[in-house]
C-alpha cells in the first residue's frame, strides 16, 4: 500500500517552449479526472501555469514568492483552479526578485522542500512548473522533488540540451537530494511524419529505456488554445487529441506507480 504522502514531480527543461506548462496544467487536470488530489506549483515568474489555470497572476494577493521568501505556509497561498479542480500556488513577476532575495538567506535551496514537508500529506501529486533555466528556482524544485518529468521536442538540439539538464540533476542528487529520480521523458508536439522525430525517439529509447513514456503528446491546436480561456484542454474540449493524450499520460503514470507499489517490500 505504501504511505499516503504525495509524490512531488518537477517538470523541468531549461529549453524554452518545449511544453512544460502545457504538461503541468493538463497532467494536473487529468490526474484530478482520475480522482487524485493535486497541487500545481507555478515556480516560473512568467506565471503561465497560473494564467492557464484561470487565475489572474496580477490580481493574486499572495504567491509562491511569499512561500519562498517569507515562509508563508502553502495552505495560506494555495487557490482552487476554477475549472479543473486542482489547487495551485500562483506565481507572477514578483518571483524574479526571489532569487536575489534568497541569495543571502539560510537554506535557500530548501525553501520549497521545507514548505511542502507538512502539506504533501494533503495531496496525491504535487506538480511543479519550472522556468526555462537552471536557476535557484529550478534548484528549489529539484531539491523538493521525488522525480523529474522532462518534456522535450524530438529535434536535433533537444539531446544536446538534455546533457546540461542531466548534469544538473546529478549535482542536485549528490549535494541536495539523493532521492531524486528521473520520473520520465515525455515527447511533446510529436509529429511521426518527421523523420528526425523517429531518429531522436530511437536515441532516447537507447539512452533512457523505459524512462521514456510510451505516451506521446501530439501537436494539437486545442492544447494551444485552452490557456487563453484559463482552462485545461480537458475542460475546453474533452474529445480533443491533446486532452486524450494527457489522460493517457496520467494513466501510464498511475500504472507505473501501481507496478512499483506492488513489488514485495523487504
Ligand atoms: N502539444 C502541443 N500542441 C500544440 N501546441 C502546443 C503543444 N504543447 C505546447 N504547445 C504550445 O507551445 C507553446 C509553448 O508551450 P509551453 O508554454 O507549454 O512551453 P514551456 O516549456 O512551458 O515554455 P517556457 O519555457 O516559456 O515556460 C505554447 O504556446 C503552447 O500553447
Ligand atoms: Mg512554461
Amino acid at each position: 500500500m505504501g504511505t499516503a504522502v504525495g509524490k512531488i514531480l518537477a517538470v523541468t527543461n531549461q529549453k524554452g517552449g518545449v511544453g512544460k506548462t502545457t504538461t503541468c496544467v493538463n497532467l494536473a487536470a487529468s490526474l484530478v479526472a482520475t480522482r487524485k488530489k493535486v497541487l500545481l506549483i507555478d515556480i516560473d515568474p512568467q506565471g503561465n501555469a497560473t494564467m492557464g489555470s484561470g487565475i489572474d497572476k496580477n490580481a493574486v494577493s499572495s504567491s509562491v514568492y511569499d512561500v519562498l521568501v517569507h515562509r508563508v505556509p502553502v495552505a495560506a497561498v494555495a487557490q482552487k483552479a476554477p475549472s479543473a479542480g486542482y489547487d495551485i500556488l500562483p506565481a507572477n513577476g514578483d518571483l524574479t526578485a526571489a532569487e536575489v532575495e534568497l541569495l543571502n538567506g539560510s537554506e535557500k535551496e530548501f525553501r520549497l522542500r521545507d514548505a511542502l514537508a507538512i502539506e504533501r500529506v494533503e495531496y496525491d501529486y504535487i506538480i511543479i512548473d519550472c522556468p526555462p533555466s537552471l536557476n535557484m528556482l529550478t534548484v528549489n524544485a529539484l531539491a523538493a522533488a521525488d522525480g523529474v518529468l522532462i518534456p522535450m521536442q524530438c529535434e536535433y538540439y533537444a539531446l544536446e540540451g538534455l546533457t546540461a539538464l542531466l548534469d544538473t540533476i546529478q549535482r542536485v542528487q549528490q549535494v541536495l537530494n539523493p532521492n531524486l529520480q528521473i520520473e520520465g521523458l515525455l515527447r511533446t508536439m510529436y509529429d511521426p511524419r518527421n523523420s528526425l522525430t523517429n531518429d531522436v525517439s530511437a536515441q532516447l529509447a537507447a539512452h533512457f529505456g523505459d524512462r521514456v513514456y510510451r505516451t506521446v503528446i501530439p501537436r494539437n491546436v486545442r492544447l494551444a488554445e485552452a490557456p487563453s480561456f484559463g482552462m485545461s484542454a480537458l475542460s475546453y474540449d474533452k474529445q480533443s487529441k491533446g486532452a486524450l493524450a494527457y489522460l493517457a499520460l496520467a494513466g501510464e503514470m498511475l500504472r507505473r506507480s501501481d507496478a512499483v507499489n506492488a513489488l514485495p517490500t523487504a
